[in-house]
C-alpha cells in the first residue's frame, strides 16, 4: 500500500520513508505519540496532501494517477469533525449523501440505517453542535460510511472521550470490521491498539519502528518478564540445577539467597522455582514480579518516553469484546 512514503513540511521531516501493506478486512493500527506523523500519513493516503516522496496505492488505485477513483471507495474520519454544528444529525448525513452523489431515493434510507446502527436515531433532529463529544465522534464515523466505502480511515477516534464513550465507540469499530470493512486507525493508546487491531505499526518520529500483531508484541513483553525470589538459605551451589529446569529463561544469582529470573512465561517460572525449592529443601522467603508493562516494551522499541503513549487510565475499564457482535450502541 505504501512504499517509502515521505512527507516533508519545509525543513521538517514529518513522515520518513515508511512502507507498509494493509490487508483487506483487517484493522491496521498506526500507534505513535503526538507528532509522530499519524495524521500526516492519513492526509497523504486520502489525497488531502501531496506526497513529498515515495508512492502509495489505496484499494489498488495509485494515488498519483487514480486518486479520484479511490475516493469513491474510502471514508475518512478526521481528528477534528468535518460535520456542521448548525445542521441536525440527519441533515448532516443527508448533506454527505448528496456530496457523494448517492441516488436520491437511497439518501434517506441510508441515513436512517446509519443513525439506527449507531444508536443515534432518537437524536436525529438535534443539532450536531449540541451533541456530546462521544455522539459527535459516532456521527462523524456514520457520515464517513454514507457511501458504503470499503476502507475507512479513523484518526484517533477515541481521543478525548471518557472511558464509557470510548468503549462504545470501540465496539462500533469492531462491528464495522465484522461487516468486512478494512480499517486504518491511528491511536496513541497502546491498550486500544491491542484491543482493536489485527496488526500494529509502531511509529516514532516519522519512522515505522515495528509492524506486528498485538500478540507478537505482547509475547516480546513476556519474554522480558523479570521475577525475583529470596530464599531462606544459601542456594549458590544449586543454581545450575534450577537453570537446567528453566526453558527459555535465565536465572542469575544476585546474592547467596536471592535470584532473578529473566524471561519465560511467569506462571511456568513460578512452578519451576517452587518445585526447585521443595527439592533442595530451602524455603522461599518472598517473590516479586518486576514484569515490565506494555509501556516499557514500547519504550524499548521506540526509545521514547512512554508518558506520551500512556494506555488509557489503568482502571481496567477499557474493553471491547473482539467477538462482540453488531455495530450497535452509539456513543454518548
Ligand atoms: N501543515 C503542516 N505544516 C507544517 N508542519 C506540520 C503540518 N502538519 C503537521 N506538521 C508537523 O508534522 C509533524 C507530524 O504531525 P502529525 O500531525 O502528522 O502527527 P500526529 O502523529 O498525527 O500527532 P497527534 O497525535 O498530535 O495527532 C509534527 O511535528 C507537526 O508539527
Ligand atoms: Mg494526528
Amino acid at each position: 500500500m505504501a512504499e517509502e512514503l515521505t512527507k516533508r513540511y519545509a525543513r521538517l521531516l514529518a513522515v520518513d520513508r515508511i512502507s507498509f501493506q494493509v490487508n483487506e478486512g483487517e484493522i491496521f493500527g498506526f500507534l505513535g505519540p503526538n507528532g509522530s506523523g499519524k495524521t500526516s500519513t492519513i492526509r497523504m493516503l486520502v489525497g488531502l496532501s501531496q506526497l513529498s516522496q515515495g508512492r502509495a496505492s489505496v484499494l489498488g488505485y495509485d494515488l498519483a494517477s487514480d486518486m479520484s477513483q479511490a475516493r469513491r471507495h474510502i471514508g475518512v474520519v478526521p481528528d477534528q469533525s468535518n460535520l456542521y454544528d448548525d445542521l441536525s444529525a440527519m441533515d448532516n448525513l443527508l448533506f454527505m449523501a448528496r456530496l457523494y452523489g448517492l441516488p436520491r431515493q437511497d439518501q434517506k434510507s441510508r441515513a436512517d440505517r446509519l443513525l439506527r446502527d449507531f444508536g443515534l436515531y432518537e437524536r436525529k433532529d438535534d443539532l450536531f453542535g449540541n451533541f456530546s463529544r462521544g455522539m459527535k465522534r459516532a456521527l462523524t464515523i456514520a457520515a464517513a460510511l454514507i457511501h458504503e466505502p470499503r476502507l475507512i480511515f479513523l484518526d484517533e477516534p477515541t481521543t478525548g472521550l471518557d472511558a464509557a464513550a470510548a468503549r462504545s465507540l470501540r465496539r462500533l469499530i469492531s462491528g464495522l470490521r465484522q461487516k468486512g470493512l478494512t480499517i486504518f486507525l491511528t491511536t496513541h493508546y497502546l491498550a486500544e491498539a491491542d484491543l482493536l487491531c489485527d496488526r500494529i505499526a509502531i511509529l516514532a518520529r516519522g519512522r515505522i519502528v515495528r509492524i506486528d500483531t498485538p500478540e507478537a508484541l505482547k509475547r516480546q513483553v513476556q519474554e522480558q518478564s523479570v521475577i525475583e525470589f529470596s530464599f531462606r538459605g544459601d542456594l549458590s551451589s544449586s543454581i545450575s540445577v534450577l537453570q537446567g529446569r528453566l526453558a527459555g529463561s535465565q536465572a542469575t544469582l544476585l546474592d547467596r539467597d536471592k535470584i532473578r529470573i529473566y524471561g519465560g512465561d511467569p506462571p511456568e517460572v513460578f512452578d519451576s522455582v517452587f518445585q526447585f525449592s521443595r527439592d533442595i529443601g530451602i524455603g522461599i522467603e518472598s517473590a516479586s514480579t518486576l514484569r515490565p508493562s506494555l509501556e516499557d516494551a514500547f519504550l524499548k522499541i521506540t526509545g521514547q518516553h512512554p508518558q506520551a503513549v500512556m494506555a488509557e487510565k489503568d482502571d481496567g475499564r477499557i474493553g471491547v469484546g473482539r467477538s462482540s457482535g453488531g455495530g450497535r450502541s452509539g456513543g454518548g
